[in-house]
């Protein structure tokens, strides 16, 4: 049993209300006034045998989160720390094993940041670090971002850092965990770090993870060292400067993808903030993921040299997968044929000029940086280009190969505009026919429709219940983009946009977090939810979904959002005729008040049943339209 069923099996919803709200017991629950709205004669309903309560006056309800976050005013997580302190209920420790993973975690991460701490202040003042504070003056670095970046120096010595942790009472052990220590073949242990730069790695809320160590001295290998695997760390899903980029990326609405730690910090230091690198590896899935909370203009600055190249390239594949697609309908002379997914973002390259690296380029000339950011190129464009020199252009088998190396890149195009303009470039440039390239391009596009028009054509089942909310809810989690569509909808039919209430249970807390994750994009589901929580979610969101356009999953979810309405308020539809007959019964009127909740509910289901008739006719005449093709 999860945290959440646990508070809610020790703690009883009318004895934990009737604390704060007078109750009297009314057939087999219980009323009393509502402490939400102002009201005289009650209509605030609780009930035993749910565990849930309902105000017919304003329309607030739940369970007993959904009562402590209303009336305390507190997020989900809060609500749980709160109700399960009453309760008895530990929160951390769900298993032994989770609960030991968890204080080992704060443990390392205190470890952490006494090393960098310890690092750091050696740096500063130090004699020994006398050869690290000139190697970062010359290399152009300035007392701020030192501290911003919390740069440290590691002693030329086998055991200092190991004696000063464990002084500090951190275990040889905890040591080795962390990443800092190696282990001996005798059993012995030594410093990983020694005689280097040492660059904090930090996660997405700026908390110490792991250490880059660069050498300072130029014969020395190898030129970095980084911290290994840890329980904390793992640089396929770390991205170095993130939690100092991530409002800049936001603000800009783009990010900049460098390739080493001097890259990200010197152009830190220049004001160029929107800028994050990964370690060494190239770009990943986990990467990708991250940054596209933030934007979808991606602008990748590498190395020049063929690893760079190569690396961006890699990047390019990755992102060309992991990133969202829009779909597009695709028609041919006789309509309509299917949908084609194109890249929700924009990717650009950056050249550097040959053999400097963007920290050179900026101490050169902050304004060279930036007119190379503003004049990145079209992704397609580099690519092309790249082609150009790899294959031979004026041989029918080379340009054959750019054409279906290039393809791909095209079809993700989302403006017809630009990828005919693109078309055009390189029909030329190859001394090709434009109409060649383009039919090459159709051909290539028709035979992805028609696969996806058979993935479509399967018909799912239908969803019952508490699986029609989970249906929902993956959707509008694995296409955010739809959410205003779906509000759009529901408001032309003069309805609430989709609201927390439209959930029950944990898909309301659910909801409520992924929503506020936007509004703190520092956040982690975890720092909001319980782990069965984040279970939920990451399944739902590793589940594929079928292909639907964006249109059709729109109208998808408002009508199930509809039909969800329609059942909850039949329910209290239900319950409030069972209450005021029950009143009736005890001879208890409690006049016009509920005869008017009930003309409320009435008229709001009106409403939801003829939008449900409207949206699915809707729905009917553009799937026949949709079946001519
Ligand atoms: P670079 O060799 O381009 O180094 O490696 P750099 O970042 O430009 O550093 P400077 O300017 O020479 O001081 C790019 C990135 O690859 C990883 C590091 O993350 C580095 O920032 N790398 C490189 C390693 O992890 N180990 C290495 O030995 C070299
Ligand atoms: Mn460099």
């Amino acid at each position: 049993m999860g945290v959440v069923d646990e508070v809610k099996e020790r703690l009883d919803v009318t004895d934990f209300i009737g604390r704060h709200v007078h109750l009297k017991k009314s057939g087999r629950s219980f009323k009393g006034l509502c402490p939400f709205h102002h009201e005289k004669t009650p209509s605030f309903y609780v009930f035993p045998e749910t565990q849930t309560w309902h105000c017919f006056g304003c329309g607030r309800g739940g369970d007993i989160f959904n009562f402590v976050m209303e009336y305390e005013g507190l997020d989900f997580r809060a609500a749980l720390a709160e109700l399960a302190r009453q309760a008895g209920v530990e929160l951390k420790p769900r298993t032994p094993e989770q609960q030991q993973a968890e204080t080992e975690a704060e443990r390392l991460l205190k470890l952490l940041a006494a090393a960098a701490e310890y690092f750091h202040q050696l740096l500063l003042s130090a004699p020994q670090a006398e050869t690290a504070r000139a190697y970062l003056a010359r290399r152009g670095f300035v007392d701020e971002t030192i501290r911003t970046f919390r740069l440290g120096y590691s002693l030329r010595s086998w055991d200092a850092l190991r004696t000063h942790l464990t002084a500090m009472g951190f275990s040889v052990s905890e040591l080795l965990k962390a990443g800092l220590l190696v282990e001996k073949e005798n059993g012995g242990t030594y410093d990983r770090f020694r005689d280097r730069l040492m660059i904090p790695i930090c996660d997405r809320r700026g908390r110490v993870i792991a250490f880059g160590g660069r050498v300072l001295h130029p014969d020395d290998k190898p030129k970095y060292i980084n911290s290994p695997k840890t329980p904390l760390f793992d640089k396929s899903s770390v991205l170095f400067g993130y939690h100092l980029a991530g409002r800049a990326i936001r603000e800009q609405d783009a990010v900049v993808i460098v390739e080493g730690y001097m890259d990200v910090m010197i152009p830190h230091q220049a004001g160029f903030k929107n800028v994050v690198a990964p370690m060494g590896t190239a770009l990943t899935e986990a990467h990708l993921r991250q940054l596209q909370r933030l934007t979808k203009r991606f602008i990748l600055a590498m190395d020049p040299d063929a690893a760079g190249i190569h690396a961006v390239l890699q990047g390019l594949e990755v992102a060309r997968k992991t990133l969202d697609r829009e779909l597009a309908p695709l028609f041919d002379p006789r309509g309509l044929i299917g949908y084609e997914g194109r890249l929700g973002a924009e990717i650009r390259a950056v050249t550097l000029p040959d053999g400097l690296d963007p920290d050179e380029i900026i101490l050169q000339s902050p304004q060279r940086w930036q007119d190379l950011i503003a004049n990145s190129q079209p992704i397609v464009r580099f690519y092309f280009e790249q082609l150009l020199q790899q294959e031979n252009p004026h041989e029918p088998k080379g340009k054959a190969r750019i054409v279906d190396a290039m393809l791909p890149l095209l079809a993700d195009i989302a403006d017809n505009i630009e990828r005919d303009a693109y078309i055009q470039e390189i029909a030329l440039k190859l001394g090709l026919d434009v109409r060649t390239l383009d039919e090459r391009l159709r051909t290539r596009e028709r035979a992805a429709a028609v696969r996806r028009q058979a993935a479509a054509h399967s018909p799912e089942p239908a969803a019952q219940g508490r699986d029609v909310e989970a249906h929902v809810l993956a959707v509008l989690m694995h296409y955010p983009e739809l959410l205003p569509d779906v509000d759009a909808a529901l408001i032309a039919e003069d309805l609430q946009p989709v609201q927390k209430e439209d959930f029950g249970g944990m898909y309301r807390y659910i909801w409520d977090a992924w929503l506020e994750l936007d509004e703190h994009p520092e956040w982690e589901l975890h720092d909001l939810l319980p782990v069965e929580m984040v279970q939920q979610v990451e399944a739902w969101l590793a589940a594929p979904l079928p292909e639907h356009s964006p249109e059709q999953w729109t109208r998808d979810v408002v009508l199930t959002i509809l039909r969800m309405r329609r059942q909850r308020l039949s329910e209290l539809i239900t319950r409030l005729s069972a209450l005021i007959s029950e009143a009736q019964a005890h001879g208890d009127w409690t006049g016009s008040q509920h005869a008017q909740a009930m003309i409320d509910l009435s008229r709001y289901l009106g409403q939801v049943q003829s939008a449900l008739a409207r949206v699915g006719q809707g729905l009917q005449i553009t799937l026949a339209g949709e079946e001519r093709s």
